[in-house]
């Protein structure tokens, strides 16, 4: 029998600062009854002073704890995210430091929102051809210092945090069942963070200009992702010969909960099966499934065995989808 790849332990971690939406209605002209009805976020968490790899630190511990799997034991690290410690080296190599797992190669890996289900992806699939058997895989972002403090239609939005899983070689029926990846680059600009690389370098007139901060087309972006991810969830299912019916549980990823709702409602899954953390947390881009699904996890809801389904959606435009046997 062929190889599979299993999550085995997962973690996750978020800073201790919380920003409600009553903290940014003295910020910006907005209000927690305008965020509340329009995303579902009441508060994020917001670094201070910590960056992207101290959270992947955080999370990667426990991820491996859960597993117990000693740090040495890993064969690679990847990294999703796109709003690492710096451009170079990756965020991936910074965490193996961090972690002391001498063995391992290190990389990152960016697809924005759909990132951790990208890394995932890559992961299954260094296992499935039998090079691997242990990797760990990070999806962690600190939004808050890529963000427009002053534009009340992206600050709103998004919050820090990491999550970590570790994935091992098994033979058995448990196990990443499969991954699905997309992309529509034509709409490239609906979500973007156009300064600081090779197209428009850091300069005093970039950052004068806000080039360096993450610039929505969120209406556009809404209703391109809220098709998609309708279609996008159906599709994964019927090419697992799985009914809806037969899932245990959904986890989206967490951009607004009226997409995580509109998900689940073309699945005709009740909300008591779908991961919601976007609440607390807003939306942290690739960290958002993976925190969701630890939380899972540890609160007892995913058992052997279950049906799970995994989704995002984000900029490039990416889209991506897994389907798990736990
Ligand atoms: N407070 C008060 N009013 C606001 C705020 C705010 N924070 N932000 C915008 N508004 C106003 C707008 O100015 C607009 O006013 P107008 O009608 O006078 O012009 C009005 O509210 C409606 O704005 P819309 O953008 O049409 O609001 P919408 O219902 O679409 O909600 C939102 C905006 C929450 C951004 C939604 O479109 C969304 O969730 N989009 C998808 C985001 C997403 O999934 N992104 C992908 C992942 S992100 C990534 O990859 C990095």
């Amino acid at each position: 029998m062929q190889f599979r790849s299993r999550i085995t332990g997962t973690g996750s971690y978020a800073p201790e600062h919380v920003l409600t939406n009553f903290d940014l209605e003295k910020k910006v002209e907005t209000t927690d009854e305008w965020i509340t009805e329009r995303t579902g976020i009441k508060e994020r968490r917001i670094v201070k002073g910590e960056t992207t790899s101290d959270l992947c630190l955080e999370a990667s511990k426990r991820s491996l704890e859960a597993a117990g799997i000693r740090p040495g034991e890993i064969e690679l690290i990847i990294v999703a995210t796109m709003t690492g410690d710096m451009p170079m080296p990756s965020t991936a190599s910074i965490l193996q430091k961090k972690l002391c797992a001498k063995n391992s190669g290190a990389f990152d890996i960016n697809a924005a929102c759909s990132g951790f289900l990208y890394g995932l992806s890559v992961a299954d699939n260094f296992i499935r051809s039998g090079s691997m058997k242990k990797i760990l895989l990070v999806g962690a972002e600190v939004m808050s210092r890529f963000l427009d403090w002053q534009d009340r239609s992206t600050c709103v939005l998004f919050g820090d945090g990491a999550g970590a899983v570790v994935l091992e070689r098994t033979r058995g029926q448990r196990g990443i069942l499969s991954t699905h990846l997309y992309s529509d680059g034509n709409m490239w600009d609906y979500i973007c963070l156009p300064g600081g690389g090779a197209q428009h370098p850091p300069t005093s007139q970039s950052v004068k200009g806000k080039m360096h901060v993450i610039k929505m087309k969120g209406n556009e972006t809404f209703r391109v992702a809220v098709r998609t991810l309708e279609k996008l969830v159906v599709d994964t299912l019927k090419k697992n010969k799985i009914k809806p019916s037969e899932l245990a549980m959904l986890i989206p990823h967490q951009a607004n909960l009226r997409i995580i709702k509109a998900t689940a409602e073309r699945l005709h899954l009740p909300m008591s099966r779908v991961a919601v953390n976007v609440d607390r947390y807003g939306n942290t881009s690739s960290a958002s499934i993976p925190i969701a699904l630890d939380e899972a996890v540890r609160e007892g809801r995913i058992k052997k065995d279950d049906y799970i389904l995994l989704e995002a959606f984000g900029a490039g435009l990416t889209w991506a989808s897994a389907l798990v046997r736990w």
